[in-house]
């Protein structure tokens, strides 16, 4: 091969169908110039699903500083179409799933596995994510196509063919997220943890607590239908708009604190009438109902900057937290974006292996045309939306 020539399947064409958002709560299906090979270590990937995320609303709600044209969809996987001269490990025709981290797999911080803290592909930021505010330029896969940097370190090969392509994409973040969660938090086996929050991050910190061993698992939230997953796996499902949610565990456990706890909620959390936000009701309940000495786990997402806080502080993201009884404690936390290539790899071969099956918590499957109309359903919750994948 020439040193200009790169590893490619079809010719590829010059334009595309993707996602672009054009402004609050709203989201349209556009030609857009389709990604090429731009440097030897770029992948062209096919997408066969890209997943709309939890994430993806803060943005799509104007909840973030996103600007209209931005292209979404961190959650990807799909089939490699051609590839530059410098990827030597990912082929042609590799059916692939990508971490919603961008990573170099060179810096210091990916080198020690904090990959959702790579220095190298965003620009005066630790971490980059495709089609995501603020995390680098890498338009998102809720798209026909999408260009992968650093394509040997970003891709996980998965088996070829289309088994369990709904487990597969999980993968690409909601699943490791969750698990990461878990591993923030400390918890070990045979201890008792609680996960504020069931949707698709919360369900999957509490399936992931499942595998590795907790005893007790308590899964908080108000949407009937998230709770009932949460049962799926032993867990005891908590309706915190039936009462306060500590005291309804602390009622179960006969005053007992647990052990770890996980944030999967974020900052747009709401009190109990399920319509006011106070960004800090959660982190005040886990420092309330996690035993001294435990462990706090908070991938649930909190920004620096939010136009739509509902105050001065929160809009700058400064936060009200009870430091003073999180120190009494003697309380850790661990927070942050998951680094998502810690534990892909095994969480793939647990499906593989047919030890775990995360895709219970996918709700629907549509075409990328029918992503703005599943966006709005999603947003508002309504026909049971709660994981969707778009199938370009
Ligand atoms: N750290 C990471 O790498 C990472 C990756 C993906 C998502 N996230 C973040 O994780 C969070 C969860 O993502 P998701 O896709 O599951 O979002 P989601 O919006 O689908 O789920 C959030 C759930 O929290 C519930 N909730 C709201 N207030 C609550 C409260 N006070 N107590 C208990 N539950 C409450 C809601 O009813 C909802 O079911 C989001 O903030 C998302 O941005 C982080
Ligand atoms: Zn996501
Ligand atoms: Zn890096």
């Amino acid at each position: 091969m020439s040193s200009n020539a790169t590893a490619t399947t079809t010719p590829a064409s010059t334009t595309m169908q993707a996602l672009v958002y054009k402004g609050p709560f709203s989201v349209s299906i556009e030609s857009v110039p389709a990604p090429r090979i731009e440097h030897p270590s770029d992948a062209v990937v096919r997408i066969t699903s890209s997943a709309i995320c939890g994430s993806d609303l803060h943005m799509y709600e104007g909840r973030t500083a996103a600007e209209p044209g931005l292209r979404f969809g961190h959650e990807n996987m799909g089939i490699v179409e051609s590839v530059g001269d410098a990827v030597s490990v990912v082929k042609v025709g590799d059916r692939v799933v990508m971490p919603f981290n961008v990573a170099c797999g060179s810096c210091a911080n990916c080198q020690s596995a904090k990959t959702a803290f790579c220095t190298q592909v965003n620009h005066g930021f630790a971490g980059g994510a495709y089609g995501y505010v603020a995390m680098g330029p890498y338009p998102g896969g809720q798209a026909e196509r999408i260009r992968v940097p650093f394509a040997d370190f970003n891709c996980l090969v998965l088996p070829p063919g289309t088994d369990n392509e709904a487990d597969f994409i999980l993968l690409a973040d909601v699943f490791p997220t969750g698990y990461h969660g878990c591993k923030l938090s400390g918890l070990q086996p045979g201890e008792s943890i609680v996960v504020f929050g069931c949707g698709p991050v919360g369900i999957m910190a509490g399936y992931s607590a499942r595998l590795l061993g907790a005893a007790e698992i308590y899964m908080v939230d108000r949407v009937p239908e998230r709770l009932a997953l949460a049962r799926n796996f032993g867990a005891v499902a908590i309706d915190f708009s039936k009462g306060d949610a500590v005291r309804q565990i602390l009622d179960l456990r006969r005053g007992r604190e647990v052990d770890r706890g996980v944030d999967a909620v974020g900052y747009q959390a709401v009190t109990h009438d399920g319509k006011t936000e106070q960004p800090n009701v959660v982190l005040n309940a886990l420092v309330d109902l996690v035993r001294p000495c435990g462990g706090l786990g908070i991938p649930g997402l909190y920004v620096p900057s939010d136009p739509g806080a509902p105050d001065d502080d929160a809009r700058l993201g400064v936060i009200k937290f009870p430091f003073g009884r999180f120190f009494e404690k003697g309380l850790s936390l661990g927070c942050g974006q998951a680094n998502v290539k810690s534990y892909n790899r095994q969480l793939r071969d647990l499906i593989v292996a047919g030890v775990a099956r995360p895709s219970f918590i996918i709700s629907n499957e549509v075409s990328l045309s029918e992503a703005p109309d599943a966006y709005d359903k999603f947003q508002k919750r309504i026909d049971g939306y709660s994981k969707v994948i778009l199938h370009p």
